[in-house]
């Protein structure tokens, strides 16, 4: 099992009610990402084979309220792994969510479980 749940304390991992399982690991391109959807929110899913690590995070983008953060530019900073809106290119942490660049909202990041095969995404409802 792979997993990108480091950044994620005990306490935080307690909370996660439902394992999703979302996709297949190969149905998620090399060093980019994909959306998937959980009930009615739309989860950006990062392959960031670069980093053997795996991320997800809400793919709407809180600058101008667009769903896009899927099609994101992931990448390092400072080796803080973050995605880039494609839109104005606000960059958010993938591990706190934080906005790197600008005053901004944050985003929603959620753990991420590899087991069998398959991609698994931690929901606390
Ligand atoms: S919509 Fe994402 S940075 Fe503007």
């Amino acid at each position: 099992m792979i997993n990108a749940m480091r950044s994620f304390s005990a306490d935080e991992l307690d909370k996660i009610k439902v394992w999703f399982r979302a996709a297949r690991v190969s149905d998620f391109p090399e060093n980019g990402g994909a959306c998937v959807r959980y009930g009615n929110l739309q989860v950006a899913v990062f392959n960031f084979t670069r980093r053997n690590e795996w991320y997800a995070c809400q793919n709407l983008c809180p600058h101008k309220m667009q769903m896009i953060l899927s099609r994101g530019v992931i990448g390092s900073q400072e080796g803080e792994p973050k995605v880039a809106c494609p839109f104005h290119k606000r960059t958010f942490s993938l591990t706190s969510g934080q906005c790197l660049n600008a005053e901004g909202d944050s985003i929603a990041v959620f753990p991420v479980r590899i087991e069998d095969g398959y991609v698994y995404i931690g929901f606390a409802k």
